[in-house]
């Protein structure tokens, strides 16, 4: 495949980016998209000029720290995959692609498309956590789950903090990803009891990290790589409210 590129090049985060195009030639269509890049990336070492910057590390999709707004969508064109699975053979040949780095006030672009998610690190450490002791693998067997519970938490649990949520959200909230990190931990017995307090510190942290509204118009769900629901949001809201009217 033949392939033009539009990548956003941004040497640093004071810097004012701009689209450059390169072509990416002779592509195999089994190349993932990322190996594309490093394909391309090559090519612009030998030739003297600096490489794009991009964000990667586990390449399948269980690490969430690929990630890129690939002709105007968050991971790409194929839904419930991150960048670092999506491949070249969703693409038609002679195509031109559009990268660029997540576009959200919370996540500064550091160069190219990399970008600074540690807002999210910063709600994670408002209660993203238990502190109660679990003790061993027999201990934490003795605690009974129910199926639901433990599916609904699993469920919950697979977002891989990506930020594609964000990026896609017009108003860049980051409610989708802050309901499945309260969530995942407050259904749980473990969880529950510092679920008042996790709930409502993770949204203040939320706020505070600049993050928008939710206004449900479903475009984080429609972009998460690992299909998080908008149910989490509602479950969240009603845990925050609860916590709010408990404590008065
Ligand atoms: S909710 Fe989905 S899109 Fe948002 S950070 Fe988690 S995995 Fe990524
Ligand atoms: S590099 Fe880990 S999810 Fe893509």
């Amino acid at each position: 495949m033949n392939l033009t590129l539009r990548v956003w090049r941004q040497k640093n985060s004071t810097s004012q980016g701009t689209f450059i195009e390169y072509e990416a030639d002779d592509i195999s269509p089994d190349t993932s998209f990322l190996e594309m890049l490093d394909i391309v990336n090559e090519g612009l070492i030998k030739r003297g000029e600096d490489p794009v910057a991009f964000d990667h590390d586990c390449r399948e999709g269980i690490c969430g720290t690929c990630g890129m707004v690939i002709n105007g969508i968050a991971h790409g064109p194929l839904g419930a995959t991150t960048t670092c699975q999506l491949h070249m053979r969703h693409f038609k040949d002679g195509q031109l692609i559009t990268i660029e780095p997540w576009r959200a006030r919370p996540f500064p672009v550091i160069k190219d498309l990399v970008v600074d998610r540690s807002a999210f690190d910063r709600v994670i450490q408002a209660g993203g956590y238990i502190s109660a002791r679990t003790g061993g693998t027999p201990d934490g067997n003795t605690i009974q789950i129910s199926k639901p519970d433990a599916d609904l938490a699993m469920d919950a649990a697979a977002c891989i903090g990506c930020g594609a949520c964000v990026a896609a959200c017009k108003n860049a909230s980051a409610m989708l990803f802050v309901a499945a990190k309260v969530s995942h931990l407050n259904i749980l017995p473990q969880g529950k009891p510092e679920k008042d307090r996790r709930v409502v510190n993770m949204v203040r942290a939320m706020d505070e990290e600049g993050f928008g509204n939710c206004t449900v118009m479903g475009s984080c769900e429609a972009v998460c790589p690992k299909e998080i629901s908008l149910d989490f949001i509602s479950r969240m809201n009603r845990d925050y409210l609860g916590a709010l009217w408990r404590s008065r």
